[in-house]
């Protein structure tokens, strides 16, 4: 996958992108990155990027003309003909659609993204009307700019290609991916400061494991996110579980990261 990010401070992303995975991605070829400074692309003797905004207002706007020169710069030299579809070119901005793991699915599928990092008090809306194909925000908080959120975004994407990491399971696994949070996981050592790891763990019983790990799921996301449960891959037996946990819950006697199991559920 090749990435472009359009930024006015590229010496940000130095060294997010220069260890572990990420770096073993670049070097084994995985994922290319290209900077582009905004500001390269503004002509004019002291290369401005803002101006003040039409109507009044505070803060600066970031101007047209260099974002646009520099995306179709991008898009000149991976040959794209406009038109023919397919080449995300999004704005990282709190006012976009809420980033999520199937935006993440969603981009990890194509061979080209471009990043545009907002600052300053906006963009020109030009850019949005007629340059982006999308807009992205990372959560509900306002940051000084886009280079964090793209920095999100390209992690989370990256992580996704084929060969990046290590094990094509543990991506199975990850909060998200099944609509659930992740299970609670433990290693050695087997008693620490006097906490036990679940007996389960030890049996060797995959299948006894296998149901642990979802039910453990399921009752964390019941706890700490239970609107993912709406949408969450869930069989019959577990949504039983899940109604089960609801009303305990509400009768205000459960613990839900402990006892109450699916087998119970379908003894009944
Ligand atoms: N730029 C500033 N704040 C942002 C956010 N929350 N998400 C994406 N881009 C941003």
């Amino acid at each position: 996958m090749r990435v472009d990010i359009l930024t006015l401070f590229p010496q940000m992303f130095q060294s997010p992108f220069s260890a572990g995975i990420f770096q073993r991605a670049i070097d084994q070829r995985l994922v290319e990155v290209n900077l582009h400074n905004i500001r390269d692309y503004s002509h004019d003797k002291h290369h401005v990027v803002d101006d003040y905004a039409y109507g009044g207002g505070a803060g600066m706007i970031l101007k047209p003309e260099p974002i646009f020169e520099a995306v179709e710069t991008v898009k000149s030299d991976i040959g794209f003909q406009e038109g023919s579809g397919g080449l995300p070119v999004i704005l990282l901005t709190p006012q976009g659609r809420p980033f999520s793991q199937s935006i993440a699915q969603e981009l990890s599928r194509g061979k080209y993204l471009i990043l545009i990092c907002g600052r300053y008090e906006g963009v020109d809306e030009r850019v949005r009307e007629h340059l982006v194909t999308d807009e992205i925000s990372i959560g509900d908080y306002v940051l000084n700019g886009g280079e964090l959120a793209a920095m999100v975004v390209v992690d989370a994407v990256v992580r996704l290609l084929p060969g990046v990491l290590g094990s094509e399971a543990s991506l199975l696994d990850d909060s998200y991916v099944a609509g659930l949070l992740e299970y609670p996981q433990y290693t050695r050592p087997q008693v620490f400061r006097g906490w036990t790891v679940p007996e389960v763990l030890l049996s060797g019983n995959h299948a006894q494991i296998a149901k642990w790990h979802r039910e453990q799921a399921i009752r964390r996301t019941l706890k700490r996110r239970p609107e993912l449960l709406d949408k969450a891959d869930l069989r019959t037996a577990e949504r039983q579980l899940v109604d089960r946990l609801k009303a305990e819950f509400h009768g205000g006697g459960v613990v839900l990261e402990e006892s109450a199991s699916l087998q119970s559920t379908s003894d009944k």
